[in-house]
């Protein structure tokens, strides 16, 4: 099935630089912003996350682009919808040659099983990914909704649910992965932002981990934004977490 660009942009990894850890959350408000902040960075070291806003302002032309120049892309839009549509909208992500892609976990088992199965025939399917519960949320956000167990409790529930669905993995913290990884296993793919290297501004975020530290507690990928993308050298930057966690700059 039409892996459109994943067959020519695709780029060979034969050369032991195999799997970048890192992957650089493009938070930009138009293409021209994030291009020119990719035009400093390097494919081999890392991969890029596309989120809503800049999805929604840019499109597809952009993800292809960034896939022209060597990257492959982390498309962020956490689908949650009906099984049918939500499956279809995974389908259309594959369809562009994305690297992952990612869908809530609370639309169930259903929706992510269609999910999951409207990958099924492509060549290089992306990896399929839930969100489990937003950082964002506390205790009280979740007994608003009507769940009573701790943040915690409901997010090993429903990384299971997201593995006995067929996912590959989830984004979590980096403080939940090592919990997440006794329970999921080895092979199960667990994607952590809230990363800050030890010399870096946390800015917003609350529950740092260093990357050593993150990869250490059992993160596969490490969504870093801000150190890299506000570094007055980007490429610097990248390369010295690159050197950190062990991958050749
Ligand atoms: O700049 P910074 O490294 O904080 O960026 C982190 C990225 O990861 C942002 O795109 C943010 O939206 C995303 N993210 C997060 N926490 C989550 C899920 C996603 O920071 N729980």
């Amino acid at each position: 099935m039409g892996d459109l660009f994943s067959a020519t942009y695709r780029r060979d990894r034969g050369d032991g630089v195999s799997d970048p850890k890192i992957i650089v959350a493009l938070d930009y408000p138009d293409a021209e912003s994030a291009l020119a902040l990719v035009e400093r960075l390097d494919p081999a070291l890392c991969r890029l996350k596309v989120g809503k806003e800049l999805f929604t302002v840019a499109g597809p032309q952009l993800v292809a682009q960034l896939m022209r120049h060597g990257f492959e892309v982390f498309l962020d839009l956490k689908f949650h919808d009906i099984p049918n549509t939500t499956a279809q909208a995974c389908k259309a992500a594959a369809s562009l040659g994305v690297w992952m892609v990612n869908v809530h976990a609370l639309g169930g088992s259903r929706m992510m099983e269609a999910a999951r199965e409207a990958l099924a025939n492509f060549n290089h399917p992306p990896k399929l990914i839930a969100v489990t519960v937003l950082t964002s949320m506390a205790q009280a956000d979740l007994v608003e909704l009507g769940i009573s167990v701790t943040p915690a409790e409901q997010v090993l529930r429903l990384a299971a649910l997201a593995q006995s669905s067929g996912l590959d993995g989830v984004v979590c913290s980096a403080q939940e992965a090592a919990l997440l990884r006794q329970q999921a296993g080895a092979r199960f793919c667990l994607v952590t932002p809230g990363i800050r290297p030890a010399d870096a501004a946390a800015d917003d975020q609350s529950r740092i981990m260093t990357p050593r530290a993150a990869l250490e507690n059992g993160s596969s990928y490490l969504v870093i934004g801000r150190p890299i993308t506000k570094a007055v050298d980007p490429l610097l930057a990248l390369q010295q977490i690159a050197n950190e966690i062990g991958e050749p700059a």
